[in-house]
């Protein structure tokens, strides 16, 4: 199977936070203009399809588990989640479909014959894997996309010899429900001290009691993180490993090295500890990195900031970075801020910085339209 500008491309789970992005981004980007798109519903066949800017007959809605309808796309585009992904893609391939399946979710993104797509970091390695014949191509952890799109460069230079990232992740890393828990958590806990807020002359010892005994009480819904996270945080991300490490910290050397094509010698390590706090839509990282050599602030930070025009170096002084390295800042633009970047006590070839990207973007959407576009050999992305 060839792919060329004009292609019918099948696109699953385009109505979810992540697919909507996308929908947003190809919109934005004229996108639609280059290719056939199909749109597939898991609930609704049949139904009207969406009308997004630049799709000229958007006609009706096609069944996602059709598997017949599914293997007639050269492309398929999913944003569906995982457990779409583990029943539809191995059903599709044991039928002999050849086509290229582009995805956001994790299921398939360790498999041998997948390549972790971020094609402003690794785009030799998609070209490579498009080459071999490699027809799964799925966006990296949003942490990883976002921490390899700020620091990429240093890593592609071989200068970093390990890496600890210590996370403060966002509630969309979680989903949609997850977010809207969280406002309702802070409303709540807001409207439970609501008179003594208004009072000046409150004790503010006695606001905290109050504000402590509602977040241990059954009165704060928590069904999603399973625990408080307004007005607290919670330092476990995914499954238990059993061994120590959660399934987020074990995302960042996994999927780093394999982004950036090591293996062996060498392989960077990375390892960390991955949080959530009350956060709506950027990831933010603590790094410290051990540099293979000792090279000067200046240097680190020409790097960093010529290595991709999204990565954005902001100087370490507290007005710059209170004003431009903050979920608040970073959320809903491209820009990968880096800051907080300075020598550290242990040695000079120890540096810390600090990152932060918008998971929606970067850390999912982003990667998987561009992708679309290398597919269809579109020159311009
Ligand atoms: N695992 C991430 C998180 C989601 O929970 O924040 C995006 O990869």
């Amino acid at each position: 199977m060839t792919f060329r500008p004009g292609d019918t491309v099948g696109f699953v789970g385009w109505r979810g936070m992540v697919g909507s992005v996308l929908m947003h981004r190809m919109e934005e980007e004229g996108d639609f203009a280059g290719i056939t798109p199909v749109f597939f519903s898991t609930s609704n066949a049949g139904g009207e399809a969406p009308s997004f800017r630049g799709v000229e007959e958007p006609g009706v809605l096609h069944d996602a588990y059709d598997l017949k309808a599914l293997a007639r796309l050269p492309i398929i585009v999913t944003t569906q989640g995982g457990d779409y992904t583990q029943k539809i893609h191995p059903e599709l391939r044991a039928r002999g479909w050849n086509g290229l399946w582009i995805d956001a979710a994790s299921t398939l993104r360790m498999k041998d014959d997948a390549v972790i797509v971020l094609d402003p970091v690794n785009r030799d390695v998609i070209d490579q894997g498009l080459e071999r014949g490699i027809k799964d191509f799925v966006g990296g952890n949003c942490t990883v996309s976002c921490l390899l799109m700020g620091l990429g460069g240093l890593f592609r230079q071989g200068l970093v010899e390990w890496t600890t990232a210590m996370t403060y992740q966002a509630a969309s890393g979680g989903g949609a429900r997850h977010m809207r828990e969280v406002l309702k958590g802070f409303r709540d806990i807001s409207g439970s001290v609501a008179a003594e807020l208004e009072d000046p002359a409150s004790a503010i010892l006695e606001i905290d009691r109050k504000v402590l005994d509602f977040q241990r009480s059954d009165r704060l819904d928590v069904a999603e993180f399973g625990a408080p996270l307004a007005g607290s945080l919670i330092p476990w991300i995914d499954a238990d490993l059993g061994n120590g490490q959660s399934k987020e910290e074990w995302k960042a050397d996994a999927e780093t090295n394999k982004i950036l094509g090591l293996d062996g010698a060498d392989r960077v390590i990375m390892d960390g500890l991955c949080v959530r706090i009350a956060a709506m839509r950027s990831h933010s990282q603590a790094l410290t990195l051990k540099l293979t050599e000792d090279i000067p602030v200046e240097e680190i930070e020409r790097i960093i900031d010529q290595d991709n025009e999204w990565s954005k170096v902001v100087p370490n002084t507290k007005e710059d970075t209170v004003r431009d390295l903050t979920p608040v800042a970073a959320s809903g633009t491209l820009t990968i801020p880096v800051g907080r970047i300075r020598k550290l006590a242990m040695g000079p070839e120890y540096i810390s910085a600090f990152t932060v990207g918008d998971q929606l973007l970067w850390g999912a959407a982003e990667p998987v339209r561009r992708m679309l576009k290398i597919a269809t050999g579109s020159t311009e992305i």
